[in-house]
């Protein structure tokens, strides 16, 4: 797997190059420029930089003569970052590594040739013992592995802005019990005049947030089964989900199709909205903004996901025809080491993937994710790769935000139901 390195004095001549974005072409040649490594992540700016310079700063210290090249392309969730992948393996230009989500996701790509089997590096670097056998599972496809997880990130949370909900005399340490209480807080929000109670973002965000209501209205075995054909589209539990997901539209921000996720995450930040539900990489950007948990803004399992823990991962590939293996498998081992892990995951709001961390060296946030990943269900994100390919995850996608604009829930559902008959079969 690893190509002999060219002579440092090559590489100089090339980072000019590198650095001015002319990466070299693809495909399995060595372009000379050894000692650089083209890092593809959606972690352009903001708090997900912060996540990414972390893991960068351990990075240069294990690999001083490596040249980090950053190909990160903003959006969150890697929605313009895909495409622009996409069109890169498809011209034979690939990265040297690029973030993937575990799961159905990673799996497209295995299946598309696109991944190098990665199990010989498990091997020699003890990462068969390191990760959790469940999240091996997700890497894994016909016995070999393909790729290394950084972290661990939980995608069913509620970020709660406490003056906000004290001052409609809402209690922000309980959790409604289920949608129907959070919708009667939610309701009493807006009656107390605030404009609006729940802050929401572009298409992505808003299928996070119909996944978290599923999971709530179907619990995690009904909404597991979604997603191998044991749960119907059309039965009476993804009914109640999508009337109760209109509902919840109803308290929404008017400008929320034109907002990535840290836009309206703001809102919540600067006391305009009461909640959010996000990922937990959200807890990176109160961070940021210096507020402190438990005080200013706090958290729960998003109503009616108690005892249930949506789960993702992001990992990183070795792409065939990478330029550059060597300073990629550099890459890799900072990623899958202890200290690795340790900074990138308590600047990202993630828990790290190894399972021999400790977790009082992680915030109170982490801490609160480490025991649900450990104690709860676990099921599989949708809008995050882990539940459906990529090419079904789309199909709801659009049919999701469609529903923003026309509210049909008959036409979403009969959307739906035809999407998981594409998928599978
Ligand atoms: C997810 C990714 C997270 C975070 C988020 C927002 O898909 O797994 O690490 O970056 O998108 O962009």
């Amino acid at each position: 797997m690893r190509k002999k390195r060219l002579s440092l004095i090559a590489g100089v001549a090339l980072v000019g190059l590198a650095l001015a974005g002319c990466s070299p072409a693809g495909g399995d040649t060595d372009d000379g420029n050894a000692n650089q490594v083209e890092v593809f992540t959606w972690w352009a700016s903001g708090s997900e930089k912060v996540g990414l310079d972390a893991l960068v700063g351990v990075f240069n210290e294990q690999y001083p003569d490596v040249e980090f090249n950053n190909a990160a392309v903003a959006g969150g969730a890697g929605s313009n970052a895909k495409a622009a992948l996409a069109s890169r393996l498809e011209a034979n230009n690939p990265p040297d590594t690029f973030q993937a989500h575990a799961g159905a996701e990673l799996t497209d790509y295995i299946a598309a040739g696109q991944l190098q089997d990665l199990s010989s590096f498990y091997e020699e670097n003890g990462l068969n013992e390191a990760f959790p056998a469940t999240l091996i599972e997700q890497l894994t496809s016909d016995g070999k592995i393909y790729s290394v997880p950084s972290n661990i990130h939980r995608a069913n949370v509620t970020w709660v802005n406490v003056d906000v909900l004290e001052s409609a005399g809402i209690d922000p340490n309980v959790a409604p019990a289920d949608m129907d209480a959070w919708i009667a807080d939610l309701t009493r929000l807006k009656d107390s005049g605030i404009k609006t109670p729940l802050a929401l973002g572009t298409e992505w965000t808003q299928m996070q947030l119909l996944e978290n209501v599923l999971i709530a209205d179907l619990g995690a075995e009904g909404y597991s089964g979604l997603w191998d054909g044991t749960t119907p589209w059309d039965g009476p539990g993804v009914a109640t989900a999508v009337d109760h997901y209109g509902q919840l539209l109803d308290f929404v921000n008017s400008d929320y199709v034109g907002l990535d996720w840290d836009a309206a995450m703001q809102l919540v930040l600067d006391g305009n909205a009461g909640y959010n539900v996000m990922g937990d990489w959200a807890e990176a950007a109160f961070v940021q903004a210096g507020q402190t948990y438990g005080t200013e803004y706090t958290t729960w399992a998003t109503p009616g996901t108690e005892g249930i823990f949506d789960f993702l991962a992001d990992s990183f590939t070795l792409p065939e025809g990478a330029p550059h293996e060597a300073a990629a498998i550099d890459w890799l081992t900072t990623i899958s080491s202890a200290e690795g892990q340790k900074a990138f995951n308590i600047a990202k709001g993630s828990i790290p993937a190894r399972t021999d961390a400790v977790a009082s060296d992680y915030p109170a946030y982490q801490q609160t994710a480490m025991t649900s990943f450990g104690e709860d269900t676990v099921v599989s994100s949708l809008a995050h790769g882990a539940a459906a390919a990529s090419s079904w995850s789309a199909d709801l996608s659009s049919a999701i935000g469609k529903f923003g604009a026309d509210r049909k829930g008959d036409a979403l559902i009969a959307a739906m139901v035809s999407a998981a008959s594409s998928a599978l079969g």
